[in-house]
């Protein structure tokens, strides 16, 4: 292997920076060339390549979002797209490439990998830690960070109010972020889509919190969740049962994907940058890089994408008995 690219795919999470940057410089490293690739498979597909040295990532670790842009590429999803994507590859040079993504970009880098035989190692990041194979995503730690530091700021304004806010947080299909920050910040209750709570019981639970004496309370929201149609829904039926309570909504939304690196986000990328390369240099691929008991740790593409990492169900009693 003589040229690797490197890209970052699907949504941006923080740590994405400081992992191209380790990618980068493992590669100048061990003195082999390195590509930036554009805007994820869009920017392969376009041949959108950069040639990146040591000195072209300075000034980047601490920096949120990705330098090398991202997108959800549709075109890579056609057979003629990755067919465009590998005649650009190829005049290039570039002959094994490490894509910084989450479960659509590793699916992506799998399809490719079967029609073309294409060395690839993947970097999970994504601010949902939705990846089995390593206990943390890129991204997740400093967003946990972020949440819990905007649920702090709406806990004053709620109990200045005696108010109970919803605050939905992002987590497309797990609860990760919710069941954290939910412990993390102490809320009342946690909704997440791997445990139906149902309408009832968040009600009751509810009305004993308020009975207990507490006069305003937090319930996070995973993005997720099916207890109600959508968040606005479930409070308005919770003020309608409820008179007990004025309600408000807030939906963090995108900010939660945003800002600088926490130390361990970046410690993170920078572990993986040099795994990620290392095993492409060992002939290793279509494997993704992970952290288990703090050792970096590879796991096939296709089972980091079907294994889905669990929730821990400690966690769950642990909040249980945090708001009694
Ligand atoms: O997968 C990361 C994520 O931030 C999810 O939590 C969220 O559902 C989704 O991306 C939002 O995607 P978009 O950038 O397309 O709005």
């Amino acid at each position: 292997i003589k040229k690797i690219g490197v890209m970052t795919s699907g949504g941006d999470a923080p740590g994405m920076n400081a992992a191209i940057r380790s990618v980068v410089r493992t590669c100048a490293f061990h003195n082999i060339e390195c590509y930036g690739i554009y805007r994820g498979y869009e920017g392969m597909i376009e041949g959108d390549f950069v040639k990146m040295n040591a000195r072209s990532v300075k000034g980047i670790i601490n920096k949120g979002g990705t330098v090398l842009k991202t997108a959800r590429s549709k075109a890579f999803r056609t057979k003629a797209g990755r067919a465009k994507a590998f005649e650009k590859l190829k005049s290039e040079g570039i002959d094994a490439y490490v894509v910084i993504g989450g479960d659509g970009s590793f699916t992506g880098a799998m399809v490719f990998n079967e029609e073309y035989n294409f060395p690839v190692i993947g970097i999970p990041g994504t601010i949902d830690n939705d990846i089995y194979g390593t206990t943390h995503t890129l991204g997740y730690d400093t967003t946990l960070n972020t949440v819990v530091d905007a649920i702090d700021k709406i806990r004053d304004t709620a109990s200045s109010h005696n108010r109970l806010f919803f605050i939905e947080v992002m987590g497309r299909d797990v609860g990760h972020i919710a069941l954290n920050t939910g412990v993390g910040a102490g809320a009342e209750e946690i909704l997440i889509p791997e445990e139906d709570l149902g309408l009832d019981r968040l009600l009751e639970s509810l009305r004993r919190s308020k009975q207990s004496g507490k006069s305003s309370s937090i319930v996070v929201v995973a993005e997720g969740d099916k207890i109600g149609k959508n968040v606005f829904e479930l409070a308005d039926y919770v003020e309608e049962n409820m008179t007990e309570y004025e309600v408000r909504v807030s939906v963090l939304g995108h900010m939660q994907r945003g800002g600088s690196p926490s130390c361990f986000d970046r410690v993170l990328a920078s572990r993986m940058g040099v795994k990620a390369v290392e095993s492409l240099l060992e002939g290793k691929s279509n494997y993704m890089v992970g952290l288990k008991n703090d050792v970096m740790d590879l796991t096939p593409l296709n089972k980091a994408i079907k294994g889905r990492s669990k929730i821990n169900m400690e966690l769950i009693r642990v909040s249980d008995i945090m708001t009694v």
